[in-house]
């Protein structure tokens, strides 16, 4: 098992170029089975994640070319609609690829999806709209058989919450369908609108990726296109978050200020000093971060909950009390219990509402990730820490942050992969 070893206490001052969006790249992963053709795919990041897409593509039969941070993609021959149970497991997303079997061959055979463990994360919306769509699903031991009988129908779908894989998953099979599908109610978050920009390169009929109603007209003739991922706002987040605890300051190269609006104006209340000139974006921190009285996720464009446990790790230091409202998923204080053997001083009340009281420094301990993002929170914590800070199962951290110890080693840091 992997480990990173962190001596921290060290300033920050360095640049690092921002990776390409997880959550961007695996859906379009995914598309590229839904469209056919060859598609090039640029900025997509090395990750374990973005590995696993692409043994999924490989065992429906698609053609598969990496060159550094391009892949090629060439579904023309592709035909096997079952993804193993083993492949599923890998990741959450692994669901998005039930969307594009039925919109490229009308059927599909998936078990449920892996991903982290932060909460219960069903599909039921997922399922739910695809039946509207005339998708008849049947269980069997555990394997969701899907097939449409007289093909995907277009329809109004309104989602009883903005579901980011959900609202994926209706993009891609309402590309096949007959007429137009409306999706009401719809995730904004900027990985949709890139997921969207791919199709209409590809020839699909979108209209209002990004906003809250999207139609699609399916039936259009699809093939394969070149896109480029756009930047990891998350990853983007977590940089904010090392020259927050670590102090220093830290440019990052290659950001989309408009997708960070939120997590800008949070760490500005923490009392850094944050500017973005032409996509770069430079970090200073001050003397001791201030609190934040209260923070809540909320769906894009509000704070992400993917950024949660990384604000509460430089938070941990803060002068003064905040108070963090996870809203989006039931278990996401996994890193919690790890920040307190660093020193933190964290109370969790009703399972949702993390109370953190600002010590004055984290000191070093041997703790493990849980999860990807609790993984990340606590590498940035060790940056703080004074001595040394070992951190158990990296895998996790693996599955979303490239390279994590040469972007931390790039911008000053003392961490090693053992
Ligand atoms: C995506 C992101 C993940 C991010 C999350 C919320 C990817 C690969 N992952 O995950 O990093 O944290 O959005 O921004 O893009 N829900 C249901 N039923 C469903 C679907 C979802 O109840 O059928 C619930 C979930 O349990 C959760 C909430 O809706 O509480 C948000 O989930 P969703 O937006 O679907 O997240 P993901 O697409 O899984």
């Amino acid at each position: 098992m992997e480990k990173l070893v962190i001596n921290g206490g060290r300033i920050l001052d360095g640049k690092i170029n921002l990776q390409g969006s997880k959550n961007s790249a695996l859906p379009i992963l995914a598309a590229t089975l839904a469209v056919g053709g060859v598609s090039v795919i640029h900025n997509c990041p090395k990750l374990t994640d973005v590995s696993a897409a692409l043994k999924i593509l490989e065992h429906t039969g698609c053609k598969i070319k990496r060159e550094g941070h391009t892949v090629i993609v060439d579904s023309s021959e592709a035909s096997g609609v079952e993804i193993p149970e083993c492949m599923m497991r890998e990741m959450r997303s692994s669901i998005i690829f039930l969307g594009a079997l039925i919109s490229r061959f009308g059927e599909g055979r998936v078990t449920p999806p892996g991903g982290c463990e932060i909460g219960l994360r069903p599909i039921d919306l997922h399922l739910s709209s695809l039946r509207k769509m005339g998708v008849k699903i049947a269980e069997n031991g555990g394997v969701l058989e899907c097939r449409t009988e007289n093909g995907i129908k277009g329809c109004h779908i309104s989602l009883a919450f903005p579901s980011v894989g959900a609202t994926e998953n209706i993009i891609l099979a309402a590309l096949s369908a007959k007429g137009e599908t409306v999706i009401t109610n719809a995730a904004r978050e900027p990985e949709i609108k890139d997921l969207a920009d791919y199709l209409l390169k590809c020839g699909a009929e979108i209209s209002g990726a990004g906003q809250s109603v999207i139609r699609i007209t399916g039936g259009r003739t699809l093939r394969g296109a070149e896109h480029a991922v756009i930047p990891d706002r998350i990853v983007a987040s977590t940089y904010m978050a090392c020259a927050a605890c670590a102090g220093g300051r830290v440019a990052v190269d290659g950001v989309e200020k408009e997708h960070i609006l939120h997590v800008i104006s949070a760490y500005e209340a923490a009392g850094c000093r944050i500017s973005v000139k032409g996509g770069e974006m430079i970090i200073k921190s001050p003397e001791r971060l201030s609190r934040i009285k209260s923070l809540r996720t909320m769906p894009y464009p509000g704070f992400p909950t993917d950024s949660q446990a990384i604000i509460m790790a430089a938070l941990s230091t803060a002068n003064g009390t905040s108070v963090i409202s996870e809203k989006i998923f039931e278990n996401r204080f996994r890193h919690v219990p790890e920040l307190i053997k660093m020193g933190a001083d964290i109370r969790v009340e009703d399972g949702c509402i993390a109370v953190v009281e600002g010590v004055e420094r984290l000191c070093g301990a041997r703790v493990s990730a849980g999860d990807l993002r609790g993984g990340c929170a606590l590498a940035v914590a060790a940056l703080g820490a004074e001595g040394e800070t070992v951190i158990d199962n990296v895998y996790h951290i693996d599955r979303g942050c490239e390279a994590i110890e040469n972007c931390f080693s790039c911008l000053g840091a003392d961490i090693k992969r053992a």
